[in-house]
């Protein structure tokens, strides 16, 4: 096991990070020595409560900790003001108060939810993140962002609210079903691209027992690759906490991403959506000089060894992508904003030393009719 501390801002300031397997019995340990508080709600979906939730509450009760399990049905449409009523009606009707720890297990939705009742619970409890998801582990669980979604759009409403700590067990993605195990790696895979070139050769080292899950080794290598996965989210985040100029690195792929995940009516997962994108705007770089040819193709063979599709869907028009792309909200003064790399593990800059740069709606129509030639040919 790997344990480590990621110091953030705002409040807390520090968050313990645990990255092994079988890690339940460390959870309740930790509980015990931190006392965090006195009673201890474990959040989870419907999924997930049934594979893991017994085991994790009877581990806390085995040392004496008090705690109960609050579900909700699984699945992004219940990530939803409904359901945070729910759960916060449940625990005050428990009786709970300031001395209430939420204890997030499961995939983004639940850590999201989850995360979002703990900071708003009598002004704030503090939140532990179990991520049993790709997605969770390698993203969603630490940086603090916390949300739900409305009819207006995703992830409208939310806090900023630090984990106290977060438990990564990688042995409960091996329950996962492979396209939500998939859909996570783009997350890990797109660290590699902005910033770690070590991560991109280890990945390709390690494929095999990456992508097939029942290899003798694939915890030990599993384990390796999320060290590295974080340690690229951590230095970002350390640094920038409130997405000013490096955080934006992150959002690599996300601008032709996001506009392709939404144009799908979320039919596309955000990990095969931000495939695209990555595909897409590495696509660009190459066209725009920014970064050589090679590199476009290399990322774009590494999602497909994935099982990943980079062709932009037919029946998206490319003026309707363009025109999603501004409905971002990181899009600056009326145009989107690019993330290109340089190289595998580096971002270009450009003026002082920013990381983004925008594009003009011609040029950026101009660059997805040629990258949709090129799968024509
Ligand atoms: N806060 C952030 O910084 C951040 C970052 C990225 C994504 N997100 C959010 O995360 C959400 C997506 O997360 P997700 O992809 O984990 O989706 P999810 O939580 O819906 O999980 C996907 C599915 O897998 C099931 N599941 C979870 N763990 C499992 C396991 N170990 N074995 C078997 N099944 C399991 C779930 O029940 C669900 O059906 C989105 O709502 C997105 O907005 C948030
Ligand atoms: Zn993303």
């Amino acid at each position: 096991m790997h344990n480590f501390t990621i110091k953030i801002k705002p409040k807390p300031e520090k968050c313990d990070v645990f990255v092994g397997t079988d890690l339940f019995e460390k959870i309740a340990e930790y509980l015990v020595e931190k006392k965090l508080g006195n009673y201890h709600v474990i959040i989870t979906d419907s999924k997930v409560k049934e594979l893991y939730a017994k085991t994790l509450l009877e581990r806390l009760q085995m040392r004496d900790l008090k705690a109960v399990v609050l579900d909700f049905p699984e699945g992004e449409a219940n990530k939803n003001r409904a359901t945070k009523a729910l759960l916060e009606d449940k625990m005050l009707k428990l009786g709970l108060g300031r001395d209430t720890v939420v204890i997030a297990l499961g995939g983004g939705v639940v850590g999201d939810v989850a995360g979002f009742v703990a900071s708003t619970y009598m002004r704030g409890v503090p939140c532990i993140q179990v991520p049993t998801t790709t997605v969770a582990q390698a993203d969603s669980s630490y940086g603090g962002k916390t949300g739900i979604d409305v009819t207006y759009g995703k992830n409208l409403l939310g806090t900023f609210h630090n984990p106290r700590a977060v438990f990564v067990d990688i042995n409960t993605l091996k329950t996962l079903d492979k396209k939500n195990y998939i859909n996570g790696l783009v997350e890990v895979i797109k660290h590699g691209f902005i910033k770690s070139k070590k991560l991109y050769d280890f990945f390709h080292e390690n494929k095999g027992s990456i992508l097939n899950r029942k290899a003798k080794e694939y915890s030990k290598v599993m384990e390796e690759l999320m060290l590295l996965s974080f340690n690229v989210k951590k230095e970002v985040i350390e640094k920038d906490h409130k997405e000013q100029n490096l955080r934006k690195i992150l959002n690599y792929g996300h601008t032709i991403g996001h506009a392709i995940e939404k144009l799908s009516n979320y039919t596309l997962l955000h990990g095969q959506a931000v495939a695209i994108g990555i595909a897409v705007e590495a696509f660009m770089a190459s066209k725009l000089g920014y970064g050589s040819k090679e590199i476009y193709q290399a990322q774009k063979n590494t999602l497909e060894l994935m099982g990943l599709a980079t062709k932009i869907p037919e029946k998206m028009s490319t003026k309707d992508i363009v025109t999603t792309t501004l409905l971002d909200k990181k899009a600056r003064k009326g145009l989107p904003e690019f993330i290109f790399l340089k190289n595998i593990g580096t971002v270009k800059r450009f003026v002082l030393d920013s990381v983004s740069i925008t594009l003009e709606l011609e040029v950026l129509e101009k660059m997805l009719n040629e990258y949709r030639k090129e799968f024509s040919s």
